[in-house]
């Protein structure tokens, strides 16, 4: 008998980097997913079908720590399909991780609770990348658009339905555990002047979080604006994603910002919908390539 799961990608709206430092984020779940199907077979190991190296990875680590903790000697085929490629960096490696654990508990008849399926998920992903606040496993967990602090402390849903924003891919792939880790270092060196921008990200969350309660998008916007200044003065964002924000800004967007650790990845802009024809062709224009992606999407669950 096969189990079959899916879970969705994330996208960072607000609080990026500074979540690391313990103030929240809000994230929100996409509409591309990863599916996992699981069934037990009568083998000395594990078989893997994994399109993607990196996720085979997860996978791996998954397994080990999932059969360790529930003692379990049986051996499984994994299969894992995805909407995404993992270039863009809507979060194929916690979609995986999230989807398995949930098939695991399934067929292993362990019924974790979604905060477990978190808690076990987030550890694994620590285990290999040493750094994150978890965010996208919460997003790839429970779905959705959520407030979130750094190792589930909060992770609350926000009631505002789809968001009409429009995203743009970069073209470069970022190394997340890497600009997290050379942000440590600079921190480090000047603890005085990080602190001041994490504080001022942490009002932005706080507030991006009332204003999108009451879908109030013009403000979402300048607030996103704002808070891509300030990732500017982390010097995580670049040229290229600069170009796409300022384009998206001039083309009627109410805001832009990088969205995720920067260096690479995508943008996002909130947009009214008589200008997102305007604002993706300026995005183009500039070199960025539309993702068409839906958000505030359902979290991991059974297929
Ligand atoms: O690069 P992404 O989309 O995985 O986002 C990283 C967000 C950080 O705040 C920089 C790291 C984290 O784990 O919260």
């Amino acid at each position: 008998m096969k189990t079959k799961t899916s879970a969705p990608g994330k996208l960072m709206l607000f609080g990026e980097h500074s979540v690391v430092y313990g103030t929240p984020c809000i994230v929100t779940a996409v509409g591309k997913r990863l599916y996992v199907e699981v069934e037990k077979i009568d083998c000395y190991d594990d078989e893997l079908i994994t399109p993607q190296i990196k996720e085979c990875t997860f996978v791996k680590e998954t397994l080990k720590v999932f059969k360790e903790k529930y003692k379990i000697g049986e051996c499984v085929k994994v299969t894992t399909k995805g909407d995404f490629s993992h270039q863009v960096g809507l979060g194929s490696s916690s979609a995986v991780t999230v989807a398995l654990v949930k098939a695991l508990s399934e067929i292993f008849k362990i019924n974790l609770t979604n905060k477990e399926i978190f808690e076990i998920s987030y550890q694994i992903t620590l285990n290999i990348q040493k750094v994150g606040s978890g965010f996208d496993i919460a997003a790839a967990v429970f779905g959705k658009t959520l407030f979130f602090k750094t190792g589930g402390k909060i992770i609350e849903e926000i009631e505002v339905g789809k968001l009409p924003l429009v995203i743009g891919y970069s073209g470069v792939k970022a190394d997340t555990p890497k600009l997290v880790k050379s942000l440590k270092s600079k921190v480090k060196s000047n603890e005085e002047k990080y602190k001041k921008i994490f504080e001022e990200i942490g009002k932005i969350v706080n507030e991006a979080r009332e204003e999108l309660i009451n879908k109030n998008w013009k403000i979402v916007g300048e607030l996103m604006s704002q808070n891509h200044k300030l990732l500017q003065q982390l010097e995580v964002s670049t040229s290229k994603l600069d170009r796409m924000c300022e384009a998206a800004a001039k083309a009627g967007a109410w805001g832009a910002k990088l969205s995720g650790a920067g260096g690479g990845d995508c943008m996002i802009a909130i947009v009214e919908d008589q200008k997102r024809k305007a604002v993706e062709a300026a995005i183009q224009k500039v070199g960025g390539e539309i993702i068409d992606v839906e958000n505030s999407t359902e979290g991991v669950n059974l297929i």
